[in-house]
């Protein structure tokens, strides 16, 4: 053969070999809402590592913190009868998919990775739609948390606090000394975050069970409830005036470069300083929000399998495998800012706020002190989350008073 025709014939075998992978392209279409820089950089290790086992990654992103974008989305793509491989939905939302008979059973993916012995039960309950696996969880975030800039504190003459007397003071020596106390975006889902860690520090885990979990109409209008909206109304004193509308991220950032001095935020902001390049304990401080430390409120981010084609469902399980890879709990939760979710992770590379974040998981789970996000999700059905966050919101955005909020917060409590 003339070398002409050796490449021509190689080409040709090329073409084929090229075809046919074509036709047998495994892919996986993911509906998600990370796009700060941060949760890019995390959902950039799994495209990686499904590509790295021959699996394409269709990116389906949907902006806006909290994910309520992206639910919208995502029910719109559902109806049409054109579900993605995976969608980033959790806890009760879990079982209302469920109920709605879309999701894909992902046993085998679960039983070949053991994660019934890999999971702490509370997480590997959420995964499960009548006793099968349906999701895959990625991460633990911790919800209660307040960031801080240490040279804020410093220009300002104030120390870091820890519970909201010294709170309070902090801030207002952060605004006589002409910068923003609290860093704070005006969105529905933004408030309602800073309103659970409030009703934590002010009332306890109890308390914030019994009226946030259970909804029990006594806790709802309480004294403690009460107390909880004057705090509010008092913290809302010392956010700035162009609050409205902003992301979360960039309400992070305005700590990270000191024109803030604390923010009220899960521990995904915890990512936007990690990408930034700063380091915990020394550019910024990961404190417990005032009150909350003996406690800890848990949102766990995980991936929810919908029922695809036949020829899908293998990629479908190695997605769900490649998830709970103890490589990728590692990799991910290192940029995310939270810990990982299932046993069996080395901790050497986390630092000082992701080792407090397992430490405190821990002892709460044996103290009682473990709660579930209700701002992000993890404790009621979404009917009700959402009445109850219009309510925060409206007080929030508004001369609302305490007791007619506690009104309000017990009426929507009752939302079908
Ligand atoms: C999600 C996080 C996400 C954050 C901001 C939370 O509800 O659990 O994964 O980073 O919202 O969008």
């Amino acid at each position: 053969m003339k070398l002409k025709q050796i490449v021509q014939a190689t080409m040709a075998v090329t073409a084929l070999i090229a075809a046919t992978a074509q036709v047998q392209a495994a892919e996986v279409e993911v509906l998600h809402y990370w796009t700060s820089g941060g949760e890019a950089k995390s959902v950039a290790e799994l495209k990686k590592m499904m590509e790295a086992k021959g699996v394409t990654w269709k990116d389906f992103a949907v902006a806006g913190g909290g994910g309520e974008n992206a639910m919208t989305a995502l029910k719109a793509r559902v109806i049409a009868g054109s579900a993605p491989t995976a969608a980033q939905i959790k806890g009760p939302s879990i079982q209302e998919w469920g109920k709605e008979g879309v999701l894909a059973n992902i046993d085998a993916a679960a039983s070949e990775g053991k994660w019934d012995a890999n999971l702490p039960k509370v997480v590997s309950n959420i995964m499960k739609y009548q006793g099968h696996y349906v999701a895959a969880p990625v991460n633990v975030h911790r919800v209660n948390w307040l960031w801080v800039n240490p040279e804020v504190l410093k220009k300002a003459g104030a120390k870091a606090p820890g519970n909201w007397d010294e709170f309070f003071d902090a801030a207002d020596k952060i605004k006589k000394a002409g910068m923003i106390a609290i860093a704070h975006g005006g969105q529905p889902w933004q408030d309602a975050t800073v309103f659970e860690s409030v009703a934590l520090g002010v009332g306890g885990a109890d308390f914030y069970k019994k009226a946030i979990v259970q909804l029990d109409q006594a806790s709802l209008t309480g004294p403690t409830m009460i107390k909880t909206f004057d705090t509010l109304a008092k913290i809302k004193t010392y956010i700035d005036k162009d609050a409205a509308g902003r992301d979360w991220n960039l309400a992070t950032a305005m700590v990270i470069n000191g024109k803030a001095g604390m923010q009220f935020m899960g521990d995904w902001a915890k990512g936007e300083f990690t990408a930034a390049g700063k380091v915990a304990g020394k550019d910024f401080l990961c404190l417990a929000a005032p009150g909350t430390d003996k406690a800890f409120t848990f949102n766990i981010d995980s991936l929810t399998m919908f029922k695809v084609k036949d020829d899908q469902q293998k990629s479908q399980l190695t997605l769900a495998s490649a998830v709970m890879s103890p490589e990728f709990q590692e990799v991910f939760n290192l940029n995310k800012g939270s810990i990982p979710a299932r046993a069996g992770v080395s901790r050497a590379k986390f630092d000082s706020c992701a080792l407090k974040s397992m430490d405190d998981m821990d002892a709460t789970s044996k103290s009682g002190g473990l709660v579930p996000s209700f701002a992000h999700g993890m404790a009621i059905d979404s009917a009700k989350a959402g009445a109850i966050q219009d309510v925060i919101a409206k007080f929030m955005n508004s001369t609302m008073t305490s007791q007619a909020a506690v009104q309000a917060l017990a009426k929507a409590a009752k939302a079908k």
